[in-house]
């Protein structure tokens, strides 16, 4: 991996709905011109919320008049509460009382949550808008705005109302990130570590001898390794866009990660540290049932470790983390479907029996909980592996 000194630029190939994702150093002042060349019209929607536009509002408003647009800025809550419903109205009231047209533009200033809610504005307004996402948190740069999942949350689910809608264009300036809560940087290290954990065996190793460089946000690797994480997710979503088949891979360590949020009710992890723990969970498991070697999950608690995330479950008993994983939209008919890896690289999707997972959690996970929790660096137990 090299650091990249000019632009770079990722295809989003997808038919008529491709678009390129652009990341650069400083590229927020080029906003202006490069809506000007997706064919926007006059107007655009900056939907952002009070700490984004407290950072960036200003400098985003001014290249847009720069380059002569008219702004109108749309703010929404901070967190994760804003994807409802309800704030979704709001933004769709202010387009129809501003008379937004089917060419004016929706523009995303901000981490997954504002992209999520922005981006299924854009869908539905007009039955579809342009749209162009702008992220500034490391979730959103190297996943959440890529893709075209938008949607807000139901009172019972996350994300359980959306529609896939693809941007026009994904404009990321790693400089943003310099000033991303510590927690929240670290947390997005979660998703790049899956990236090389499902697809990329040298990238999980840049990564690897990038510690370091990873802690301290430096910023000599941040643009490679957005831009690699940006290529292996675009790769994925141009071949399955819909989510019918490979695109499952991205939900490595969600599985887990997802019971565990619902179970901390969404406040004791952040989305990135419950991917980190659950990955190690979901390589545990493949390890349990013969799938990977005992150094695929060793590397990966590891390499999660180290940038500073957490890798233990909590105490929570079986029943917990089962009904929990049957909200995955993976599940099928009741079916449990996990992506386990089979080395560093390359995963699978498997389906889970119940019985094994129960015999994993009571053998292995309880073992896994404490030694992780005593900080010994060989965390796993060893059994015969049967890699495939
Ligand atoms: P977030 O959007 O809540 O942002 C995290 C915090 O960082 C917020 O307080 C935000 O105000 C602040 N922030 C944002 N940018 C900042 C900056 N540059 N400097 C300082 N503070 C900044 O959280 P997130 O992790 O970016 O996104 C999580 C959301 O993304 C979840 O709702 C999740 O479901 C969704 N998501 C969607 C996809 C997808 O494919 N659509 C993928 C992953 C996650
Ligand atoms: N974040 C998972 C996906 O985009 O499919």
């Amino acid at each position: 991996m090299n650091g990249l000194a000019g632009e770079h630029r990722v295809p989003v190939s997808l038919g008529d709905r491709s678009y390129e994702i652009r990341i650069q150093a400083g590229l927020l002042n080029q906003l202006g011109d490069i809506c000007l060349g997706l064919g926007c019209s006059d107007r655009i929607a900056v939907i952002t919320n009070p700490t984004v536009h407290a950072l960036y509002g200003r400098v985003v408003q001014r290249v847009l008049r720069r380059a002569g647009f008219s702004c109108i800025t749309v703010l929404l809550p901070d967190g994760e509460r804003a994807k409802s419903l309800a704030w979704l109205g709001k933004i769709l009231d202010e387009l129809v009382t501003k008379r937004f047209e089917r060419r004016d533009a929706l523009l995303a200033l901000g981490g997954g949550v504002v992209g999520d809610v922005a981006g299924f504005a854009a869908a539905s307004y007009l039955r579809g808008v342009p749209f162009v996402q702008v992220p500034t948190t490391l979730v959103a740069q190297v996943d959440s705005s890529v893709g075209g999942k938008t949607g807000v949350n139901h009172p019972l689910g996350k994300n359980l109302i959306g529609a896939f809608y693809q941007p026009k264009a994904v404009v990321i300036d790693p400089q943003v990130l310099r000033t991303l809560p510590k927690r929240e940087w670290v947390a997005g290290l979660a998703e790049v570590i899956k990236y090389g954990v499902i697809a990329d065996p040298k990238f999980f190793e840049f990564l690897e001898d990038h510690v370091e460089d990873l802690r301290n946000r430096n910023e000599a690797v941040i643009p490679a390794m957005v831009g690699r994480s940006c290529e292996i997710k675009a790769e994925v979503v141009a071949g399955d866009e819909r989510e019918a088949g490979r695109r499952r891979i991205l939900n490595y360590g969600h599985t887990v990660g997802h019971a565990l949020e619902a179970w901390g009710r969404y406040s004791t992890w952040v989305h990135g540290e419950a991917v980190g723990i659950g990955m190690v969970q979901e390589a545990s498991i493949g390890q349990f049932l013969g799938r990977c070697d005992r150094e695929t999950v060793e590397r990966q608690t590891e390499l999660i470790r180290e940038v500073g995330l957490p890798v233990a479950m909590p105490q929570w008993a079986f029943a917990d983390m089962w009904n929990g994983m049957q909200h995955d939209k993976k599940v099928v008919k009741g079916q449990i479907n996990c992506v386990i890896p089979e080395r560093i690289g390359r995963v699978d999707v498997l389906p889970l029996r119940r019985p094994e997972i129960q015999k994993w959690f009571s053998q292995v996970a309880g073992s896994l909980k404490r030694t992780v929790a005593g900080r010994r660096r060989r965390v796993l137990p060893s059994r015969p592996s049967k890699k495939k």
